[in-house]
């Protein structure tokens, strides 16, 4: 087992990283009979809140799946309208992010994005990075196979010997290396798949899925998601009774 992946038996009250993939949008506008983009739009409200939340509750990290590797396949013009909200986003949101203590983060292929957007990007992970209430990520153009292939090749790179290369020293390569992994993953939307999200991080993650479509998710949703994880005993591949004579 990865040294990185916890040795802790328990699931603690509050978990100290959420993983979101936010999924949902387009169907909650189709419901209304409105452009898809409307979903998206309201998404972002939706993920405000749950920013919000986050930090009063006490997690200190949040990582959220905004756009796949694989979301550049949607209708062009349905992928040009996300970039524009994500700018919009980035112009809007991130003086407020940094009121509030809160680090924000990108991860993912940034080079398939616009200039404009990436430079916004950087300003943005230079301006919060001493924030320390919560660590916000977001995953755009990001996909968990991107991720293992782009920490082998920097491992490549480094010159370090194939006898060297373990669990510890790849994952140390990966995009949010500096983080404890996932203690909870949530999918809104229905659907029960990873979609290429964070492969190697949820490896013994507590998962969650609820059908309440992402614009809908709110503060209560999310209790109820961190109710549910603090049912789970986390066993990390010992049994029910080491772990109740080890505590
Ligand atoms: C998730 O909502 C947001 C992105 C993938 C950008 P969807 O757009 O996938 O919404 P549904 O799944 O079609 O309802
Ligand atoms: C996954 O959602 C990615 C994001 C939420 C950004 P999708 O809606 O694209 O996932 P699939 O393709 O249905 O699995
Ligand atoms: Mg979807």
């Amino acid at each position: 087992m990865s040294t990185r992946t916890k040795q802790a038996t328990q699931a603690s009250d509050v978990p100290h990283h959420i993983a979101i993939i936010m999924d949902g949008n387009g169907r909650w506008a189709k419901r209304r009979l409105m452009p898809r983009v409307a979903g998206h739009r309201k998404g972002v409200e939706a993920l405000r809140g749950v920013i919000r939340a986050c930090a009063e509750r006490g997690v200190s990290h949040l990582t959220v799946f905004a756009f796949s590797s694989e979301n550049w396949r949607r209708p062009q013009e349905e992928v040009t309208l996300l970039m524009e909200l994500f700018m919009r986003a980035l112009e809007n949101e991130v003086a407020k992010l940094h009121e509030n203590g809160i680090r924000f983060r990108v991860i993912g292929d940034l080079s398939g994005f616009s200039e404009r957007i990436q430079t916004l990007i950087r300003d943005a992970e230079a301006l919060t990075r001493d924030n320390t209430r919560l660590t916000f990520t977001v995953a755009a153009n990001y996909g968990g196979r991107w991720d293992i292939v782009q920490a082998v090749k920097k491992l490549m790179l480094s010159g370090v010997p194939a006898g060297a290369v373990n669990e510890t020293t790849l994952a140390e390569q990966l995009s949010i290396a500096d983080m404890p992994e996932p203690d909870l993953f949530i999918r809104t939307g229905g659907e029960q798949r990873i979609s290429n999200f964070l492969m190697w991080q949820l490896a013994y993650t507590e998962l969650y899925f609820t059908d309440a479509l992402w614009p809908d998710f709110d503060a209560p949703a999310l209790d109820q998601a961190i109710a549910s994880y603090r049912t789970r005993e986390r066993r990390f591949g010992r049994t029910s009774e080491q772990l109740r004579s080890a505590s």
